[in-house]
């Protein structure tokens, strides 16, 4: 599915924001030139965005006013996908070599930085201080998510509450700040902001266990990943967890995860149970009943053809491959 399909009439804007991320990374001379270039080249879905601007259709905005709000979405996701890629060691995104691979690790760190910067710039020069503070707010929970995710490494025995805690942090969050921000700057009342946050928190959770599960059992060639990623990381997310649940080898397992001896074999091995013991059905059931909790929140908006949009975001990102 392309994002014409998804996006439909909200493309508009999507171009937009591609004019803007191509003027604001293209213009940045000597020594970022070859970094930006390299990511305005290797682009992302720019579902975020985009989430943004479904949201903001409600009230009828003027998108080209908020653009400095979807840039800045933008750049913050793209420097915790750079940085991401330094902890996780991770030498593909997107199908192209990460910045750490193709610089370095200290160039990566400092990138992404960089980007925060560039995103923050934008926000300060919009000048609405919710959505300034909004943003920052998150960026702390992502980095609380992402450290929360490196100390419980190689750990067989975190709970499926641990789970969850730690992708709300470091990923459902981001799609509700999305959806907010977009009530925040169309001044909604309290009850449409409730519904909006709530709304972008069920789709990330959603989003992110859909991840997790093409972490194991998507394609290289699709998702622009390599496969079993996390797991070689010592990451275990949802497919892993209830495996370690139903599997007869379940101690054998848990043994050799917490002793650090994740190979090739151990992954195939892990990748064939999680087939046998239908655990992408599993992970798949968990992701929809996120997703139908978002359509009722979706249905909590005001009515509006976005409402339908929302919902069928809900449908591609339990049925995404990519
Ligand atoms: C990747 O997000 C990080 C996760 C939260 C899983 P996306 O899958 O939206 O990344 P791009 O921007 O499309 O590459
Ligand atoms: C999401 O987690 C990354 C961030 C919140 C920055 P993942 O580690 O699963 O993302 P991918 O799989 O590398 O895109
Ligand atoms: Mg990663
Ligand atoms: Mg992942």
């Amino acid at each position: 599915m392309e994002n014409a399909d998804i996006f439909g009439e909200n493309l508009a804007p999507l171009r937009q924001l591609e004019e803007g991320l191509t003027i604001i990374l293209g213009s940045a001379g000597y020594p970022m030139e070859k970094i930006n270039s390299h990511l305005l080249y290797s682009s992302g879905k720019r579902i975020r965005p985009a989430l943004f601007y479904l949201a903001l259709g409600f009230w009828g905005e003027e998108p080209a006013s908020h653009l400095p709000v979807a840039l800045a979405i933008e750049l913050i996701h793209t420097a915790t996908l750079v940085h991401d890629d330094v902890v996780d060691c991770s030498v593909k995104r997107r199908g192209n070599l990460t910045i750490n691979a193709a610089w370095g690790q200290q160039t990566a760190v400092l990138t992404g930085d960089y980007l925060f910067a560039e995103a923050f710039s934008l926000l300060a020069t919009y000048g609405n201080i919710g959505v300034i503070q909004k943003m920052a707010a998150l960026v702390k929970e992502i980095s609380e998510g992402e450290i929360q995710q490196q100390q419980e490494c190689y750990r067989a025995d975190i709970s499926f509450a641990d789970y969850y805690g730690r992708i709300s942090k470091k990923t459902a969050r981001f799609f509700s700040a999305c959806t907010s921000c977009a009530g925040l700057v169309s001044g909604v009342d309290n009850e449409s902001l409730t519904a909006l946050s709530e709304y972008g928190f069920h789709l990330g959770m959603a989003f992110q266990i859909i991840d997790d599960l093409l972490d194991f059992l998507g394609s290289e060639e699709v998702t622009g990943k390599p496969v079993g990623g996390d797991l070689r990381q010592g990451i275990l997310t949802l497919p892993v967890l209830h495996l370690l649940t139903i599997s007869p080898h379940s101690e054998e397992f848990a043994t050799r995860i917490s002793s650090r001896q994740i190979d090739d074999q151990f992954i195939l091995k892990i990748t064939q149970e999680m087939k046998a013991y239908k655990c992408l059905e599993y992970v798949q059931a968990v992701a929809a009943g996120f997703i139908r909790q978002a359509s009722i929140d979706a249905g909590r908006l005001p009515s509006h053809p976005n409402r339908k949009t929302l919902k069928q975001l809900g449908n591609f990102i339990v049925d995404r491959r990519f």
